[in-house]
């Protein structure tokens, strides 16, 4: 539902020193509370409706309009909720399967109970770690098309950092969950699907808040079906085309499909495919997008990083292009990513609705309340983290971790990212490939402003220039 008032959003705050790089965040509001404002706010952004103290040791609580929402930052406490009583807290906020049950259906992203406990090993064992080597030729080799067409780019030319790292990512993922065979056709069609339907999908459901217990589902507009239409079609040819044994191709529906014909008990029908299909390409591309887009912005404005991760690609890698064996030995590139996660977690918000009640920091917790960790505050807890709003790769060297439970951006617990090794290999690897040949510059003078939509990402891009090295 559109709502016609607009907030004026906040002032953003980014500094640079002599060797420091305190990169763009939201200055956290001030002032008497206003939460007619801070609802307006929120449908935009979530950054922006922190105060100061939220970004402490706290579990805080409000009840407005009808819902509890509690938002936990002090770790044992994230660790009760998403580890100890992931079965009271186990489903996702009904905003955030509003926003995506009509296109990923009863997907693992969004399901629960029983479909999430069978589906989950599953999955799981599609995008497992030992298969991560067996689609890291599509990480090595779509990167390296994206590299020749880079240099092919006259000297100058914008391009913007979130399409080009959308795309790239995009690319491999289809490639991994749907074949070789789809063609670039196909998949930039299922691409424009789903970045159409992101940019339809509201951030806050405002009849969930007022305390309808499943708040209202997301009005099927023209726009909206066209979105998913487009995104259905070319997935259900995929799919169709394995179930009639036409494709063989060791793609992860071909995985899916395998398993469900050595076991029909498992019950993935067609739809539980499509839906599987369809949650594995809108989980695995947005993320790592928005890393690496975050990544360039940093480094860019980090030279003293820039030139480690250099460095450390020349030692290990010479002239050639790094592989995916290259990465256990990439290790200050690893940091950068593990940083970038920390300080740009690409969902900043996991979002939990309270099956019963309970009592979490010493608040008590309502049924159905909304349940919230928020990596962004979390990974800038000031009471945890030293400096919290800098850039600091070198933090991560030699797996280096701060308190159990305060960095989570794969989030933790029995519903922690399934894809999490192909993730980050995939950023750290497609990093390499280009910080090799290229540097990454924004344009000068833009303001870099972090919003909080499906995934943490530069409000309408980063406008880039590329310059080969
Ligand atoms: C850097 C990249 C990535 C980040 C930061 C990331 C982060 C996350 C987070 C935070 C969740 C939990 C969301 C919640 O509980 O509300 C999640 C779930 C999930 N992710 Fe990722 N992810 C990344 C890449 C991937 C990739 C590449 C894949 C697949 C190849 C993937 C597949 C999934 C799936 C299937 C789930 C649902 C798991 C469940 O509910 O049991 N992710 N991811």
């Amino acid at each position: 539902m559109r709502f016609p008032f607009r907030v004026d959003p906040p002032r953003i705050i980014e500094t640079r020193g002599d060797g420091t790089f305190e990169p763009a965040r939201p200055e956290p509001l001030s002032g008497p509370r206003d939460y007619l404002k801070l609802f307006l706010r929120a449908r935009h952004d979530y950054l922006g409706v922190f105060r100061g103290g939220d970004y402490g040791n706290r579990v805080s609580q409000m009840q407005k309009f009808g819902r509890q929402l509690v938002i936990v930052n002090i770790p044992e406490e994230v660790k009760y909720v998403l580890a100890t009583r992931h079965d009271n807290f186990e489903r996702k906020s009904p905003q955030m399967r509003r926003a995506l049950e009509c296109l990923l259906g009863d997907g693992l992203f969004i399901s629960d109970g029983e479909t999430w406990k069978r589906r989950r090993p599953l999955v799981s064992d599609i995008v497992h770690k030992n298969r991560v080597p067996q689609f890291a030729r599509h990480m090595e080799e779509v990167t390296l098309d994206l590299a020749r067409r880079w240099d092919t780019l006259p000297e100058g030319t914008v391009i913007d950092a979130m399409a080009e790292m959308g795309g790239l990512t995009a690319e491999i993922i289809a490639r991994a969950v749907f074949g070789d065979d789809i063609g670039p056709e196909a998949a930039s069609e299922v691409v424009a699907g789903f970045t159409s339907y992101q940019g339809l999908v509201d951030n806050i459901n405002l009849a969930y808040v007022a305390g309808f217990d499943d708040g209202w589902p997301m009005l099927r507009t023209p726009r909206l079906r066209r979105a998913i239409g487009r995104v259905s079609r070319v997935i259900d040819r995929v799919v169709t085309n394995h179930l009639e044994g036409r494709s063989r191709d060791g793609s992860m529906i071909e995985l899916l499909v395998r398993r469900q014909q050595k076991n029909p008990n498992l019950g993935l029908d067609r739809d539980a495919l499509r839906n599987e299909a369809a949650t594995i390409f809108m989980a695995g591309h947005e993320t790592t997008a928005a890393v690496l887009t975050w990544a360039w912005y940093l480094l860019a404005n980090a030279p003293w990083a820039e030139a480690a991760v250099h460095a450390e690609i020349e030692r290990v890698c010479g002239a050639r292009a790094p592989t995916v064996d290259d990465v256990p030995r990439l290790d200050y590139c690893r940091a950068v990513v593990e940083e970038t996660l920390r300080l740009y977690p690409p969902v900043p918000l996991l979002g939990r609705q309270a099956r019963e009640a309970d009592r979490v920091g010493g608040i008590d917790i309502l049924p159905a309340a909304l349940v919230t960790v928020s990596p962004w505050l979390l990974h800038r807890n000031h009471d945890v983290w030293d400096r919290p709003h800098h850039f600091v790769p070198e933090r991560f060297l030699g797996g280096w971790r701060p308190v159990p439970y305060s960095y989570i951006p794969f989030a933790i617990g029995p519903r922690i990212c399934a894809g999490l090794q192909f993730g980050l290999t995939e950023a750290i690897l497609c990093m390499a490939i280009l910080a090799q040949r290229f540097t990454v510059r924004p344009l000068a003078g833009i303001e870099v402003r972090p919003a909080s939509r499906l995934t943490l990402r530069p409000q309408g891009g980063l406008r880039v220039t590329v310059h080969p090295r």
